[in-house]
């Protein structure tokens, strides 16, 4: 009997990365699971990696900037498979370039990020409740970020995008708790993804890794578990909540390492 057996599931975002992680983990542990991405092909291939494993999947296209693609692909699902139970709502955009400081900023570009962060968790969720309170109640999991938490020089409309997430959370699983809705969110650090790698120059993913306090850096699959927990009945009476998965990166007050160069200093001091 798998974690999440039986359960029916859609995946944003999942043809790649953190999706597809999830993806797969749901499968394995025995939910039905359809893969909505802007790329189809690559939804429809890690459908087809999962039937060979033996599990349940199908994909589909869906553009998380349109709200007649989101409806389409929560439809898709209940057709395809009955009903819906999970949704992970996990598309989210980046942009290194025209996403700056508040100065700077190209408007445009802030309401593309609101658009496809926050406003497809808003519409995945719309579309797939009354679905969820037909089949006696379901879990939302929404993909946040730890830029939801701490501030950065750069990339000012993601981080606003991803904190809302964090409350548009708190919000559904408020509003649907007593339908046995329950809504959580994950926040990754970085976590070496394709679209990170893309991002990210190597030097960066240096500076990244030497700040966490484990020693090495994030993956796909620590997110997709996660994902996985929260799907499953095992985290039943959470709700509302956003784990942060980060490896511990924000954990330590930053002035650790200068108080720590100046122990070092006083104590050789005192030994001279
Ligand atoms: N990787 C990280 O370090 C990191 C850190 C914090 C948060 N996140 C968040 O995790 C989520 C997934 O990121 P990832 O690193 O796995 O990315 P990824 O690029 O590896 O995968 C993203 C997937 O989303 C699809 N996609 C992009 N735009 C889409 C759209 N408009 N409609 C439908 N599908 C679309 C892509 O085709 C791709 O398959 C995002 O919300 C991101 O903000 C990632």
């Amino acid at each position: 009997m798998g974690r999440v057996q039986g359960k029916v599931a859609l995946v944003t975002g999942g043809a790649s990365g953190i999706g597809l992680s999830a993806a797969a983990l749901l499968a394995r542990e025995g939910a039905k699971v359809v893969i909505g991405d802007f790329n189809v092909e690559g939804a429809r291939e890690a459908a087809e990696t999962i039937k060979n494993e033996g599990g349940e999947a199908a994909g589909v296209f869906l553009d998380a900037s349109s709200e007649q693609s989101i409806r389409d692909a929560v439809d898709f699902t209940v057709e395809q498979y009955g009903t819906l139970n999970v949704l992970f709502n996990n598309v989210g955009l980046t942009n290194l370039k025209k996403d700056v400081d508040v100065v700077n900023m190209d408007l445009e570009e802030w309401d593309r990020l609101m658009n496809v962060n926050t406003k497809s968790v808003l519409l995945g969720s719309r579309f797939a409740i009354p679905h969820m309170i037909k089949a006696g109640g379901g879990s939302i999991i929404n993909t946040a970020s730890m830029a939801a938490f701490a501030s950065d020089a750069t990339r000012s409309a993601y981080g606003a995008s991803k904190a809302a997430v964090v409350n548009l959370t708190r919000y559904i699983a408020t509003q649907y708790g007593k339908d046995n809705i329950r809504c959580n969110g994950v926040a990754p650090g970085l976590i070496l993804t394709p679209a990170a790698k893309n991002n990210m120059p190597e030097p960066v993913l240096d500076i990244f890794a030497k700040y966490n306090a484990l020693p090495y850096h994030g993956e796909a699959d620590d997110i997709g578990y996660t994902v996985l927990f929260l799907a499953s009945d095992e985290s039943k009476f959470i709700t509302g909540q956003t784990i942060q998965v980060e490896g511990g990166h924000y954990l330590a007050n930053p002035t650790v390492p200068d108080f720590k160069a100046f122990m070092a200093q006083a104590a050789g001091a005192s030994q001279a």
